[in-house]
């Protein structure tokens, strides 16, 4: 089957959340089922241009009309990847080039993303790449259903596109003039991407695609509520009969306890005693904590952004220091109120809690490795990968029962038994709060128990195997074959 993938985001080039991890391990597992063609297409980001580690070549260049506008488009190709996926990068300097810090972010982010999901169309026609499927991904990609069946289905008749949400609160809102001055749509289309009156192009994507899907099946069902669906819980429920949910995986390879290049000890869930626990020492002493194998230290790994649940930990975080033997660590960049929050904290107890406020992968990998407890409260989550990082890492997780923190954490029993973590139904910080006290109350009466869940997280089958599988059953059920 021929497949292509559009995204705005993917690792190692370019990332700035999960979608840039999803965009660099699922290509690569469809490209590993035999008869596959995958080509995914990214835009071409200063900072991938400026990477001395990437070889490209030119392929094509053209003009994509947008609107009133022409607009240079160059058709880069990575040379240097080797597993069967073929990488083609969008080059436009005024859209991705001259632009200084974050990827998202600017005034214009509607213009620049239509921009690229017109050029990916135009460049499969230009390279004669004609897909069965095309799968893409979150608003900055939702033009392309749109654009496939308003001006290219001549073009491209038999191709079927597949559009998946990663996270519906970013929707791609811009104002009702956008859809004249930018886009070129027929006008009937207009009512498709309109919501009061301005243009919101995720829900004409969900509108428009053959197929919808998100990243869980929790939060597949979630969606159709108020709560979860950020304004488009309606026209979800519209598209209701279209939409199923696959839940992510990890990069096994990437993330392995026993070869991580990042760990200074390597284990598995045999060797979990002695290995993780060189790991542990290693982390307090990095981020200066005071070595003590037998406190349990509670670690997260965050963007510090409201809806990852940190009113919860900010709320409970005194009480906890004061009530449990315990270590917080905490890692990642975000809202100047939690980053505040939590620097102010490791003042106050620093032989408890450290803050590292930035963004390091490799400290991260040896968070996952060193912790004792993974701390995910969210308030919703689409499906959440550092849950199970932790996981094959051996570090239990605490996580509030939504969306895919549902799926892959199903619960234990205060002795630990019979799930893969502790969780939380509603979202209130006393329940947190109890819920952390169940998981540290097994740890500090029953190691054998807490290594035993453990050893279990460790064995748990996270790789894309199964759901590129499941992409697959729908990319044939889309085709109808
Ligand atoms: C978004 C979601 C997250 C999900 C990721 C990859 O970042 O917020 O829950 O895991 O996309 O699909």
């Amino acid at each position: 089957m021929k497949i292509a993938i559009v995204a705005s985001e993917g690792a190692p080039y370019i990332k700035s959340g999960g979608l840039g991890d999803v965009m660099e391990a699922l290509p690569s597992a469809l490209a590993r089922i035999p008869g596959n063609e995958v080509v995914l297409i990214l835009p071409y980001y200063n900072k991938i241009k400026h990477d001395p580690n990437r070889k490209v070549e030119q392929l094509k260049y053209f003009n994509v009309q947008l609107g009133w506008r022409e607009q240079y488009c160059g058709v880069m190709k990575l040379c240097d990847r080797d597993d069967g996926v073929q990488v083609l990068f969008i080059d436009n300097d005024y859209y991705f080039g001259n632009r200084t810090g974050a990827i998202y972010g600017d005034g214009d982010d509607c213009e620049r993303y239509a921009f690229f999901s017109k050029a990916c169309l135009d460049t499969l026609d230009a390279l004669g790449f004609y897909p069965d499927v095309i799968q893409c991904n979150d608003w900055q990609t939702a033009l392309v259903p749109i654009y496939l069946s308003a001006s290219y289905h001549h073009r491209f008749p038999y191709t079927k596109c597949m559009y998946t949400i990663h996270n519906i609160e970013y929707q791609g809102w811009a104002p009702g003039n956008f859809f004249d001055d930018v886009l070129g749509l027929p006008w009937h289309f207009r009512n498709r991407l309109d919501m009061n009156n301005s243009v919101n192009l995720m829900k004409g994507a969900i509108e428009t695609c053959h197929m919808l899907t998100t990243v869980s099946q929790t939060y597949s069902r979630e969606l159709m509520y108020p709560y979860y669906a950020h304004g488009l819980d309606g026209v979800i429920a519209n598209a209701a009969w279209k939409l199923t949910g696959i839940t992510n995986g990890i990069d096994c390879n990437t993330f392995n306890p026993e070869t991580d290049p990042n760990l200074p000890a390597h284990y598995n869930a045999d060797t979990l005693g002695e290995g993780k626990a060189v790991c542990k020492v290693r982390l307090q002493e990095e981020v200066g904590l005071p070595v003590d194998p037998d406190t349990p230290l509670m670690v997260m790994v965050t963007r510090l952004a409201g809806h990852k649940g940190l009113d919860l930990l900010c709320y409970i975080a005194r009480r906890l220091l004061w009530e449990e033997k315990c270590q917080l660590l905490i890692l990642g960049t975000g809202e100047y109120q939690y980053e505040h929050f939590f620097r102010e904290l490791s003042e106050e107890f620093p032989d408890r809690v450290a803050a590292k406020i930035t963004f390091n992968l490799g400290l991260a990998a040896r968070i996952y490795a060193g912790g004792d407890i993974y701390l995910m409260p969210s308030k919703s989550e689409p499906c959440g990968l550092s849950q199970m990082n932790a996981m094959r890492y051996g570090t239990v997780p605490v996580v509030h029962a939504t969306g895919g923190l549902k799926d892959t954490v199903p619960p234990c029993d205060e002795n630990g038994e019979g799930g893969l973590g502790f969780t939380f139904q509603s979202y209130n910080g006393d329940d947190f709060y109890a819920t952390v006290k169940r998981c540290l109350s097994l740890y500090n009466r029953d190691r054998d128990a807490f290594r035993a869940l453990q050893e279990r997280d460790m064995r748990q089958d996270f790789s894309w195997d199964k759901p590129a599988a499941r992409y697959m059953e729908l990319f044939h059920q889309m085709l109808g074959k």
